[in-house]
């Protein structure tokens, strides 16, 4: 029988997707400055799944300096549809902004300057995936507003679902039967940080 690989980090370090000169520059920027990004895996990882699903409306809590935001908006660009992504800090999203821009996507993203607890109640379309990556303890909070957006069948992605903050989030999330999700602790090359859980879960 074949066994697991010698040094699975280091295995899988080499098995990393390229993503091209703006991802890197941006990963570089990260690594300097102490941004917490989703890094090329996971990135790739959000990209594949928007694709599958056929998103056409993307929200997305929490955009930084647009790295994740720009695997999300080449999937809408590709599907026909367009990114939601909220953003607290006005300078984080002006530079999301201006990424957004360099890679020829601003027309399929509208970067969102506010708090996403005071701006989810207010929102009324229907969105096809929700990714989630904001503060992990208001995870719980902006969930129920997650549930009521999302269409039946919508995907919801979190980020960071390791981290102690989201505890509520994923007991209310395994245990809610409106929701299908699958809560998985990985090894994931370039993503703050490297070892961290990921929840994927189905709006019923
Ligand atoms: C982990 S970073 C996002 C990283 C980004 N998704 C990526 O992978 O490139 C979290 C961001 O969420 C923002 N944030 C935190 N709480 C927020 C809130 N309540 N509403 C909107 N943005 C928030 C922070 O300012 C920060 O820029």
């Amino acid at each position: 029988m074949s066994s697991i690989v010698d040094s699975p980090e280091s295995y899988f370090r080499q098995l990393v997707p390229a993503v091209g000169p703006l991802l890197e520059e941006l990963e570089q920027e990260a690594r300097r400055e102490n941004i917490p990004i989703v890094g090329p895996v996971v990135g790739t990882l959000l990209f594949l799944l928007a694709r599958v699903a056929q998103a056409r409306v993307i929200l997305e809590l929490g955009t930084a300096s647009g790295y994740s935001a720009l695997f999300l908006a080449r999937a809408c660009a590709l599907n026909g549809g367009r990114l939601l992504t909220l953003e607290l800090d006005p300078a984080m999203a002006e530079r999301a902004q201006r990424n957004l821009e360099r890679a020829e996507l601003a027309a399929s993203a509208r970067v969102i300057v506010g708090d996403a607890l005071s701006e989810l109640p207010r929102m009324d379309a229907v969105v096809d995936l929700v990714f989630m990556d904001i503060e992990k303890a208001d995870y719980i909070r902006a969930l129920p507003h997650c549930h009521r957006l999302l269409k039946p069948g919508g995907l919801l992605v979190a980020d960071n679902v390791g981290f102690k903050d989201a505890d509520a989030f994923n007991r209310a999330i395994v245990t809610d039967p409106r929701w299908t999700s699958a809560s998985l602790f990985s090894f994931l090359p370039g993503h703050s940080p490297e070892m961290d859980g990921i929840c994927l879960a189905l709006r019923g």
